[in-house]
């Protein structure tokens, strides 16, 4: 960068800032600054339209537009311009201010000389390639995301057909030739068929956890408590004869998407029941926790539990820490969970003790 000509649009309305700007920009070291002058907004935007620039220098009041407004403006025309904000001396903090919102850098006028305007442009100009370099990588990698969603959905979609027909087949078999299948055969079309349901129910569960990273999302005021209860609803209904302790607490409401959260709290929630079956009595509590400072919700059981120097595991898909023939499952449910709280911006994580029970803590805000 440092021996290349750098184009400088100086956007400043006093004649009088603007010569000692030049000046001082004259003798920059290690610089072959090109330096044109813009008095107003309106003339600026002419200017960045017409030729190329590598940065800006802006003064924020102009006669034509005051403030941060300036700045918005400017960056409308060329978002991907390096702007650096001049300030007046007793108006620092608007700089500051100006850095938060994504200006690059500000100089207070009346301090300003040679090498901090070489320092100011230096910077502003990396800072600014490595933003769009960083953008372009996150763009790639949204798009190879996008691109792998929808390659698995179609996987997923596809090998349904051929499950379907194998599970027919199986039908087929053992209905009309019982006679002819000895018991042998019957156990292996047993076998098959139980394999092939097995697999179109993972099939179908990876099709849900790629939908769920797919979906759009809606906030609102969503209220976990009610939603809890409507889980332990249906999971009674289901499952009648089991004897649970269920405490919930109240009014345990948050800002985020209904459906996504229904779904979140039914995995949770199911979680709990499903691995409390053997409980003597099992109990389930849903609650607040703060950790760390920080505003928690948690799913509570004293159920089997699991080894926690494991509970990293538990989010990824198809992961279980328990065997098919003591729980049943397939793996996805905590990883469907991650991502609606991924979604969120939120955070997640497990607590587990063998033979002790489980907790699940999540936030859904940064
Ligand atoms: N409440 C819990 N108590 C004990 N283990 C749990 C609990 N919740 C999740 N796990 C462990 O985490 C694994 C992953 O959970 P999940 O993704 O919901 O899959 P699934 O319930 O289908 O097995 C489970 O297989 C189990 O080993
Ligand atoms: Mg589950």
């Amino acid at each position: 960068m440092n021996e290349q000509t750098v184009n400088v649009l100086l956007v400043e309305d006093s004649p009088t800032d603007a010569r000692l700007i030049r000046h001082e920009l004259r003798e920059v070291p290690g610089y072959g600054l090109e330096v044109d002058v813009a008095c107003r907004l309106e003339e600026a935007a002419v200017k960045l339209s017409q030729q190329p620039f590598d940065i800006v220098l802006l003064d924020l009041g102009l006669p034509d537009s005051m403030g941060f407004e300036t700045f918005l403006k400017i960056q409308q025309i060329l978002p991907r311009i390096p702007i650096v904000v001049l300030t007046g001396s007793d108006d620092e903090a608007a700089g500051v201010e100006a850095i938060r919102r994504g200006v690059q850098d500000y100089l207070v006028k009346g301090t300003i000389d040679g090498k901090t305007i070489a320092r100011a442009i230096r910077y502003a100009i990396e800072r600014k390639q490595a933003e769009a370099a960083l953008q372009a990588k996150n763009d790639e990698l949204a798009l190879a995301n996008r691109e792998l969603e929808a390659f698995s959905f179609s996987v997923a979609h596809d090998l349904r057909n051929p499950l379907n027909s194998i599970i027919a087949c199986c039908s087929v078999l053992s209905s009309e030739g019982e006679s002819r299948l000895d018991a042998d055969m019957q156990t292996a079309v047993n076998h098959i068929t139980a394999a092939a349901r097995r697999m179109a129910r993972l099939i179908a569960d990876l099709m849900e956890l790629s939908k769920i990273t797919r979906r759009e999302m809606n906030n609102d005021s969503v209220n976990l408590s009610d939603i809890a209860r409507g889980v332990f609803v249906q999971l009674r209904d289901f499952d009648g004869g089991r004897i649970a302790d269920i405490d919930i607490d109240p009014d345990l409401t948050v800002e985020a998407d209904p459906g996504l959260a229904v779904i979140l709290m039914e995995n949770l929630i199911g979680n709990a029941w499903k691995y409390t079956a053997r409980a003597e009595r099992a109990r389930i509590q849903v609650g607040r926790t703060i950790i760390d400072g920080k505003a928690f919700f948690h799913v509570r059981d004293n159920g089997v539990g699991f080894d926690n120097a494991l509970a990293g595991r538990l989010f990824k898909p198809f992961q279980r820490l328990h065997s098919d023939k003591d729980f049943d499952g397939t793996g996805i449910g905590l990883a469907i969970v991650k991502s609606i709280v991924d979604k969120h911006g939120g955070s997640i994580r497990a607590e587990g003790e063998v033979g002790k029970g489980a907790t699940v803590y999540f936030r859904l805000e940064r």
